[in-house]
């Protein structure tokens, strides 16, 4: 049986189909999740990384165990405790959803430590385990729905920067798999586009997917900071702007590296664009 942490998010959402559609067992979890959000036969249960006991009843029967970090919440999880509760559970192989970040903002306490230490976790339990390091994921466009609707208009710092997205149902395929046939132990898989987008190309994809212009405005790095800081910590922004500002070269590296996780060319954003429409109708 398969337990899915996060699955009415982008990844785990696609994964939970996937899975289900295969025949699988699988229960799906995440701390808001109800029986509507689930295809038929999964069990839904309400589990939040930082309550362990919640865990214990979302891991009970199961084997195998898709994991993440929980976002926002992911400074407050204890890694080490959360791979016990699997463990004491019988889950013998986890596949870790992770951050390129983990790699390429070491000094990051928001995008590489948290995602390291649950990373270090996995990698010290007895399972089976895999870790995915996706770059940016398309869905992150999604946020400009509202703006996108009202006045066909969207906004971004760095318009002209290109980055390597990834379309969140390719890293779901690519769980699936994984937590379908294990393959060899300890891989540690990068997943990223196949070619740069730019906030100005991907503002373009979604007019030719409406078929209407969108317009893009190139807004300034200090207003873009200010609006971001009013959801965001301040060391998750300044972050988060050098990676979309001023990318390393490892950021910047397309496909999918040595590991053929998906066994085909990741999908564009213009795919994405076109499958996301609706919500900018
Ligand atoms: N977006 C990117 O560009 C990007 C890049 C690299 C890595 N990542 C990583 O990929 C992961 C998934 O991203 P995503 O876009 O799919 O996120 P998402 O759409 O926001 O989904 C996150 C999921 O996790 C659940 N969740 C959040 N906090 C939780 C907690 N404390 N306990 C249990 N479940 C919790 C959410 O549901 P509830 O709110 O109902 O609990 C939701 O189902 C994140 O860990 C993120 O750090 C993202």
């Amino acid at each position: 049986m398969f337990v899915v942490i996060g699955t009415t998010g982008n990844v785990g959402r696609g994964l939970v189909r996937s899975l289900a559609e295969h025949g699988a067992r699988v229960t799906a979890t995440s701390r808001g999740i109800t029986a509507d959000q689930v295809p038929d036969g999964v069990r839904p249960v309400r589990a939040d990384l930082t309550d362990a006991g919640s865990l214990r009843e979302a891991f009970e029967g199961a084997d195998a165990l898709f994991l993440q970090s929980g976002g926002a919440s992911a400074y407050l999880i204890d890694p080490q405790e959360i791979a016990a509760t699997a463990k004491a559970a019988g889950v013998t192989r986890i596949v870790l959803l992770s951050s390129q970040g983990a790699a390429t903002r070491p000094g990051s306490a928001s995008h590489g430590v948290v995602a390291r230490a649950v990373e270090d976790a996995v990698r010290e339990s007895d399972a089976h385990w895999t870790i995915l390091r996706p770059g940016g994921f398309h869905s992150n466009s999604l946020a400009w729905a509202h703006a996108g609707r009202s006045a066909r208009t969207v906004a971004a710092p760095f318009g002209d920067v290109g980055l390597p997205l990834i379309d969140p149902a390719d890293i779901a395929e690519a769980a699936a798999t994984l937590l379908r046939d294990a393959g060899p132990a300890g891989l540690v898989v990068e997943l990223t586009g196949a070619a740069l987008v730019t906030p100005r190309e991907q503002a373009a994809a979604i007019g030719a997917a409406l078929g209407e212009r969108v317009g893009f405005v190139d807004l300034p790095r200090p207003e873009a900071r200010e609006q971001m800081l009013r959801f965001t910590p301040e060391e998750a922004v300044d972050t988060t702007l050098g990676i979309l500002g001023e990318p390393t070269e490892d950021e910047l590296r397309t496909g999918l590296g040595d590991e053929d996780v998906l066994g085909r060319e990741p999908r564009d954003f213009a795919d994405s664009a076109r499958r996301n429409a609706d919500v900018f109708r």
